[in-house]
């Protein structure tokens, strides 16, 4: 696979590193070895440490002469999975693993650190910024309300995923919205629990829930524009104990994906309304609680220009898939572009047979893409801090 002088070299290094990480994969702020073998290797290079930011957070700042600052991110975290890929270098920790490749994309932003390091062919700053829990958790937000962006400030910040539905040695880049917002919602729907055999005596919450369930499909199909994309999923309904009594609560839960803000706010009224009205309806009552998580991962234009320019520099133009359809997924690296531009790109990493999808049990990162991940890294430096 093409990769920039010096960096086909790191592979091995690489890939112990990563496979390292993958042995000792650790859950949401809880990443204290992978950040303190991190912060080790950075400290190897040459480059200065800051620790402790959002608790797991490591930033490493490296200077060379005058000139703006870039920020380039990677996630530390796995996941609460099982691993069940039977890996030599599987993870030791029962019920943690890296199934969404942050081992990955942790060593490529090493390999690219070192080779700046080394190299140092550009002029201004690099933050390097090694960032806890996004699976869930929200560490970037947490990173910059601990002060981020005031302590190491940066012109442009710039985040990479890895994606196993598109072939190794190939990008995808758009400008705007690529990856969704994420909420979710828990709607507890009260009646009046009575006999089962004697539904007149009560207000069936059962029966209220499950006509909810149905009237929410229609906020896509009615209250949201049609040229707008969003979804609505209930994905838990809990009621009830026993087949001769209709009890007096059950509870649905579900989540919420939409790309721009006035989608999501007309969503949120929409499915408060439907709620109240459908339980009102069935002589219920219907409490909502609407909690957003991540914002739409929105990239700007001219970051994007870069982006795209540097990965045809790496792979070529007809391996950047530019303008790819956005994801209804979700990414917190959305928090660090709603304060500071930048761009979110997809790498390819597939293997050209049936790969295991991101947060499979039977996952694992693709080694043979971290030197074009490190050379994107290492490019993008030397483009955008000429
Ligand atoms: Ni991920």
């Amino acid at each position: 696979m093409p990769v920039e002088d010096g960096i086909a070299a790191l592979k091995p290094d690489m890939t112990d590193w990563r496979r390292y990480l993958h042995a000792h994969a650790e859950t949401a702020f809880q990443e204290r070895e992978t950040a303190a073998f991190v912060a080790a290797r950075l400290r190897e290079f040459g480059i200065e440490v800051h620790e402790g930011l959002a608790g797991t957070g490591v930033v490493g700042t490296l200077r060379n002469g005058d000139g703006p600052a870039i920020g380039l991110r990677a996630d530390l975290d796995g996941l609460p999975i099982a691993e069940e890929t039977g890996l030599p270098y599987a993870s030791k920790h029962a019920g943690r693993m890296h199934a969404c490749g942050h081992d990955g994309h942790t060593a490529m932003l090493l390999g690219a650190a070192r080779h700046l390091a080394q190299t140092r062919r550009f002029a201004g700053t690099v933050q390097f910024i090694f960032q806890p829990a996004e699976e869930n958790e929200g560490g970037a937000r947490v990173m910059i309300e601990q002060g981020l962006f005031e302590r190491f400030p940066v012109r442009q910040v710039f985040g990479m995923h890895n994606w196993p539905a598109m072939p190794a040695g190939h990008f995808a880049v758009r400008a705007g919205p690529l990856m969704a917002a994420c909420d979710t919602f828990e709607i507890t729907v009260s009646g009046t629990g009575c006999h089962g055999a004697m539904p007149h005596f009560g207000f069936d919450a059962i029966v209220a829930a499950a006509a909810l369930v149905s009237t929410l499909q229609t906020i896509v199909s009615r209250a949201v524009d049609p040229l707008e994309a969003a979804v609505v999923s209930v994905t838990q309904i809990h009621a009830g104990d026993t087949w001769n009594v209709l009890p007096a609560r059950a509870v649905l839960k579900g989540t919420i994906r939409t790309f721009q803000p006035a989608v999501r706010e007309r969503i949120e009224s929409a499915l408060t309304r439907i709620a109240e009205g459908t339980a009102a309806a069935h002589g219920c009552r219907a409490e909502v609680h609407y909690l957003r998580h991540y914002p739409a991962t929105v990239n700007a234009a001219a970051e994007t220009e870069l982006a795209a320019a540097v990965a045809e520099h790496i792979v070529g133009a007809a391996r950047v898939i530019r303008n790819p359809p956005p994801t209804t997924g979700s990414e917190d690296f959305a928090f660090m572009l709603q304060v500071t531009p930048g761009c979110y790109i997809w790498i390819g990493s597939g293997r050209g047979r049936e790969d295991p999808s991101l947060h499979s049990p039977h996952y694992d990162f693709n080694d043979d893409i971290l030197p074009v991940g490190a050379s994107y890294w290492v490019k993008l430096v030397e483009t955008g801090l000429a």
